[in-house]
């Protein structure tokens, strides 16, 4: 991290990115990439679909296109005050809302300073038969001043004319230097078996920003992502030797893109601002976003909904063995009773049930279920998993009192059914998890 003024650089800012630029300093940043969410249809529009994102959603289609351009509007005039003189900015937009964004971003940067429309072509996936295949996406180039960094060199591209073919002036072609580069750019979309696909739809190539960083910045230089998504231009920047910055309002997509820069990057070092860190916060997430930060806290796995592996939301890390994320307080003993179910179900031996605080009888029914069957059930508090403290083990049958009697164990065929647990909460969630899943088919393209 290299502090310039005030600002950090391998950063990832939680937060509203209108309220977060607010706080950098002007004339900081070299190359500003953002592609920001619009409505084309709700489902590839939400990405993460944590709160903080549905509601900058909502504040944007509230009042159709004219309010999303205005919410574009007051960004992009920050996004042009943070930018260096010599800086330059690419706005990603896809057909619905391209030609509005070109009108306000005329009125901030200046007509004259629109330098190009980049087309990034994509061919393949699904086509129209009513109208034609939409394969392309815009790329809006503009630069802050008069001088700007083009690195052309490091972007040619091959010729196309067979060799020792010469111009039309009897001149001979430069073939190993290639040829100058133009605006349109042809590369298929992220493909379903490609190493850096996280699976949502507008995924951007990382290519496709490798090429704009390297034209566009130098070494060292300082690239800004506003709505960085899964970390797409942080990636890149990265890979490139850039220093970077990146902001997203959803704290699922925050850690999506850390870990991301991680595996795709080797980048170490990263620090998180504005990530949830309270318990008070944790208590006011979506349940959702609860999960997601309990399974990421615990570096486990989200579990694959379709699996039908009822009552469990995630698998710890390296041993995979299940998790259940209550977001909840004084869980009883018919919860640790259900999850036993779920845990000999998976086949493993040890699972865990996290929440804000269990009753006393959740943990003498986990202290039953290890005496019993050495199955052992950990509860695991908010409170000691912000503390770090994932080591714990399910209690002894022993630490409970003989004046206390442990409960009897309930018999094998009083356990819940399958039926039973379809029915329960979790069980309901599941099937209305795979409905959606039928209704919404995630293609990229258009293809009726
Ligand atoms: C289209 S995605 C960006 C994808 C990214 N280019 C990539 O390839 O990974 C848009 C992102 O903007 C984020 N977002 C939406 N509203 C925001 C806001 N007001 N401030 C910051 N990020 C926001 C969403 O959470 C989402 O991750």
């Amino acid at each position: 991290m290299t502090p310039v003024g005030f600002l950090e650089t391998s950063v990832i800012y939680c937060d509203d990115n209108l309220h977060r630029l607010a706080q950098f300093p002007a004339e900081s940043i070299d190359l500003i990439y953002l592609d920001p969410p619009f409505f084309s249809n709700r489902h590839y529009e939400v990405i993460w679909g944590d709160e903080a994102e549905i509601r900058s959603f909502e504040d944007r289609w509230q009042g159709g296109i004219q309010v999303y351009v205005d919410w574009m509007r007051e960004r992009m005039i920050e996004l042009h005050r943070v930018l260096k003189p010599n800086g330059s900015l690419y706005l990603h937009c896809d057909w619905h809302a391209g030609h509005y964004l070109k009108v306000m971003m005329d009125d901030i940067f200046g007509y004259r300073q629109f330098q190009n429309e980049f087309v990034w072509y994509y061919s393949g996936g699904g086509a129209s038969k009513r109208r034609w295949a939409r394969k392309h996406d815009t790329i809006f180039f503009y630069t802050k001043g008069k001088e700007w960094t083009f690195n052309v060199d490091d972007v040619r591209t091959e010729h196309k004319w067979d060799r020792g073919q010469r111009r039309a002036d009897g001149s001979e072609r430069d073939y190993e230097k290639g040829k100058l580069p133009d605006d349109v750019w042809e590369h298929h979309a992220v493909m379903p078996w490609s190493k850096e696909r996280i699976g949502y739809p507008t995924q951007k190539p990382e290519e496709l920003l490798r090429r704009l960083i390297a034209a566009s910045s130098n070494p060292k230089d300082i690239v800004l992502d506003p709505f960085a998504g899964c970390g797409t231009a942080l990636v890149a920047a990265h890979q490139l030797d850039r220093q970077w910055i990146g902001i997203d309002i959803s704290p699922t997509g925050v850690n999506v893109m850390k870990r991301q820069l991680q595996r795709r990057a080797g980048a170490d070092g990263i620090k998180l601002i504005g990530m949830p860190v309270t318990e008070r916060q944790l208590r006011d997430l979506k349940p959702f976003e609860f999960q997601n930060w309990i399974i990421q806290s615990m570096h486990g796995s989200h579990a694959p909904r379709k699996s039908g592996d009822m009552g469990i939301d995630g698998y710890s890390f390296m041993l995979h063995e299940p998790i259940q994320v209550k977001q909840s307080d004084a869980i009883g003993r018919n919860v640790v009773d259900n999850f036993e179910t779920a845990v000999k179900r998976s086949g493993k031996e040890k699972g865990y049930i996290v929440a804000f605080s269990f009753g006393k009888g959740a943990y003498e029914e986990a202290a039953r279920v290890k005496a019993k069957d050495g199955l052992q059930v950990v509860l695991l508090t908010v409170a000691d998993l912000m503390a770090g403290r994932t080591d714990l083990v399910t209690p002894d049958a022993g630490l409970f009192s003989a004046d206390e009697p442990m409960p009897e164990a309930r018999p094998p065929e009083a356990l819940p059914t399958v039926e039973e647990l379809a029915l329960s909460e979790w069980g309901q969630e599941v099937a209305r998890d795979l409905r959606r899943a039928a209704e919404e088919p995630a293609d990229y393209s258009d293809s009726n």
